[in-house]
């Protein structure tokens, strides 16, 4: 562990005296039409990250943006089973140099593009110089997006916070259950006290309720918590009834607003990207600020990235 941490302290003391890693991030500014980057996680699993990320994608591709998904989550690549879809590269391959950025994004029949995860992305904080400098390129390349969507893994991994802090947003998902709410605001407290950021775009949606007072009071409680306790602003962005709808797409592995568009699950997710839209996100966005964030963020010793 102690290695690690001395190897990450180090890989980020080098970055800063990397000149081509810093200039593919300002290529992709000076090219870019703002990206909007937008993370998505949960302090406990399976409260519905992966079917939210694929169908707010999907959501934002019918109102007629380009958008992009990543799976970053690093257990299982969940996106592209939600999208009954078998990538032949995932973001390993790009990690590893042995394809492009434009080998492993991949069309689907949605509307959107993805870009498939890996484990092998555990290793962003292990590659040598040459390999990140590539990859910060390659990433790069997504600056065509209106969104990128980033499908992350639950719970504190470097991983997730790396991406949690260079993104523009965070989207918090949890479900009524107490365990849920409980690990979210784990989730929330650990975010806001690792990272310097002063405005960090946290915004919560409630999924699986019954009501919409449900939503409404589980989200009042967070956010009073988080303003009492962590000095912290969380918005709430909205709820996801539980729909069976959800589990017979996965099932089906096409997206719920696909199959059921016009179904409650689908009409809250159109709602979600509508409010969205309405909230002004942060200066510096961009998918160039987002490169040097990502591979800039501060060394947390004893943590895999
Ligand atoms: N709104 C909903 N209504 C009904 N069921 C839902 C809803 N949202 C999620 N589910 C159920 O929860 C399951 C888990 O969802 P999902 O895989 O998106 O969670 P996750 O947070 O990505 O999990 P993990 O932490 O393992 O990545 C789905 O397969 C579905 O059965
Ligand atoms: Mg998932």
């Amino acid at each position: 562990m102690a290695d690690q941490a001395e190897t990450l302290r180090e890989i980020m003391k080098n970055k800063i005296a990397l000149p081509e890693a810093s200039t593919a991030a300002r290529d992709a500014d000076a090219g870019e039409t703002k990206t909007r980057i937008i993370t998505i996680t949960s302090g406990k699993g399976g409260v519905g990250k992966t079917n939210i990320s694929t169908n707010l994608a999907i959501a934002y591709a019918q109102a007629g943006k380009k958008v992009i998904l990543m799976d970053a989550d690093l257990g299982l690549a969940n996106v592209n089973v939600v999208l009954g879809i078998i990538p032949q590269y995932n973001l390993y391959h790009l990690i590893r140099k042995q394809k492009a950025m434009s080998d492993i994004i991949m069309d689907t029949n949605y509307g959107i593009r993805i870009v498939a995860g890996a484990s092998g992305f555990a290793k962003i904080a292990n590659l040598t110089e040459e390999e990140r400098k590539s990859f910060v390129s390659e990433l790069s390349e997504l600056s065509n997006a209106d969104i990128i969507i980033i499908d992350t893994s639950a719970g504190v991994s470097n991983n997730v916070l790396s991406f949690v802090e260079a993104a523009d947003e965070a989207l918090i998902i949890t479900t009524p259950e107490p365990t849920a709410i409980t690990d979210a605001y784990g989730i929330i407290k650990i975010i806001a006290t690792e990272m310097d950021k002063q405005n960090l775009g946290l915004k919560l949606i409630v999924n699986r309720v019954k009501s919409v007072v449900e939503g409404r009071k589980v989200a009042e409680r967070m956010i009073t918590i988080a303003g009492q306790f962590l000095n912290l602003k969380v918005d709430y962005l909205g709820y996801i009834y539980e729909d069976p709808a959800v589990q017979n797409a996965v099932l089906r592995q096409k997206p719920f607003m696909i199959l059921d568009p016009k179904g409650k699950a689908s009409i809250c997710l159109r709602h979600i990207v509508s409010r969205l839209e309405k909230v002004e996100y942060r200066d510096g966005s961009g998918i160039g600020s987002f490169l040097r964030k990502l591979l800039g963020g501060k060394p947390r010793p004893g943590m895999d990235i």
